[in-house]
């Protein structure tokens, strides 16, 4: 009954923005062979594959009558597509309700020649039942929340920190927490029973509040499962269950020079602090200054994330630990250690502050000095106007530096 009410509110508020909202055109291009399109739910997904294949057969498996009958019948897939010729696109939008289709598809590319969009907020079952199946047939490509490249005029740090980026919040941010509950109570808890690992809510539901409020933090499972009451091995699943959501992901510590696994504990990040701060239960609490700091480190994070897709850099991203144990935020490989060449690194440094201190440059000098590897650029994001250059690190007012990253000149 709650879960029916609050998918009402959702419908209306988005029906409502659709009509009220002008229409951002996205980073992300077509590409010109069958692909997955993964993203978290909310992000923009279907709107973008509207756009970008508004000729295409599009079939919603949203669509209970659609669903029912294809999960039946695989087949009939052929029959609704009808004569179409080589090359024409179809689009099967919530791929993954419906995953054994995947076997039809692979047939129609084989036979038909007809190339597929296949959209998805899960991988998790696709992953279970088929991904591999395409492997090399279809490639993959990742949508996320709008980003500044995206937003141009519309960009609004002060809120974005607040709110983050939804583009149902991003059109009405007077009602962000009424949203952002709502998504949190749909989306993720609609999304994470559906996904049928976490038959019992309640405990998911007491370390997804802890999981929102360590933003951004290092994570040490066994603090959380103890915090929770929930059993150490129930934590690494629910950290599985938010990572194949998409709805959040690990930043690793990055060491350069370490072969065996990774053992320092990592990061994790939401995709969005709007969605954070909804999962923590803070929506009604005025963000305290730390709380701030992670949201502006999330934001970079995404746009270090969408341009690194964007311009299908893939490079490798993590944050650094020195050995006195002060961090570096984020460290981005621009090129792997070969032979007796070191890697090379960018590193970032962000704070949320109107006013640069100069010790906060220390971390990213003493990398610089250590001689492990080849710092190429350094820069200090923060929240002042002026741009400083201090010893090889640039110190950019948030802006600026977004406007270098997504003009290619960062990595
Ligand atoms: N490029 C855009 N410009 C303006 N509004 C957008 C844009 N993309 C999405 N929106 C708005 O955001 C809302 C969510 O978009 P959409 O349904 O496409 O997301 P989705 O990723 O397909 O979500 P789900 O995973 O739940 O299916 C819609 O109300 C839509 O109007
Ligand atoms: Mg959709």
């Amino acid at each position: 009954m709650f879960n029916v009410k609050m998918h009402c509110i959702i419908t209306i508020y988005l029906y409502y923005y659709r009509m009220k909202q002008p229409h951002i055109r996205r980073l992300l291009s077509l590409p010109s062979r069958s692909f997955f399109l993964f993203g978290p739910r909310g992000v923009g997904k279907s709107t973008w594959l509207r756009h970008a294949l508004h000729d295409a057969l599009y079939l919603d498996l949203l669509d209970s009558a659609l669903h029912i009958e294809l999960s039946r019948e695989p087949r009939q897939l052929e029959a609704m597509a009808g004569p179409l010729p080589e090359d024409a696109w179809i689009v099967l939008d919530e791929i993954q309700k419906v995953p054994i289709l995947l076997d039809e598809v692979h047939r129609l590319m084989e036979t038909k020649r007809w190339r597929f969009a296949l959209c998805g907020s899960s991988a998790r079952k696709l992953k279970q039942k088929g991904v591999n199946l395409l492997a090399g047939r279809a490639i993959t490509r990742h949508l996320e929340t709008f980003s500044w490249a995206e937003l141009g005029d519309l960009f609004d740090l002060k809120c974005h920190l607040q709110w983050g980026l939804l583009p149902a919040v991003q059109s009405d941010p007077d009602n962000a927490p009424d949203i952002l509950q709502a998504y949190a109570h749909t989306y993720i808890q609609e999304e994470v029973r559906q996904e049928g690992i976490v038959r019992n809510v309640p405990p998911f539901l007491r370390f997804l509040q802890i999981a929102g409020m360590l933003n951004g933090q290092v994570i040490n499972k066994q603090n959380i499962a103890r915090e929770a009451s929930v059993p150490r091995s129930s934590v690494d699943i629910y950290f599985s269950v938010l990572e194949d959501t998409l709805l959040g992901q690990f930043l690793p510590a990055y060491r350069p020079n370490v072969k065996v696994r990774e053992q320092a504990h990592p990061k994790f990040y939401w995709f969005d602090c709007g969605v954070a701060r909804a999962a923590a239960g803070l929506l009604r609490d005025p963000p305290d200054g730390l709380w701030k700091g992670s949201s502006l480190e999330t934001l970079i994070y995404h746009e270090l994330r969408v341009h690194n897709h964007t311009q299908n850099k893939h490079r490798p991203i993590g944050f650094y630990r020195t050995a006195s144990g002060t961090e570096i935020d984020f460290v981005i490989e621009t090129r792997k250690r070969s032979g007796h060449s070191p890697a090379r690194v960018v590193c970032i440094e962000v704070k949320l502050s109107d006013k640069w201190k100069r010790v906060w440059e220390r971390p990213m000098l003493s990398l610089h000095d250590s001689k492990q590897l080849i710092v190429e650029k350094m820069y200090g994001i923060y929240t002042g106007q002026r741009n400083y250059d201090y010893d090889g690190v640039r110190v950019l007012p948030v802006q600026t530096f977004l406007e270098q990253l997504h003009s290619g000149k960062v990595f």
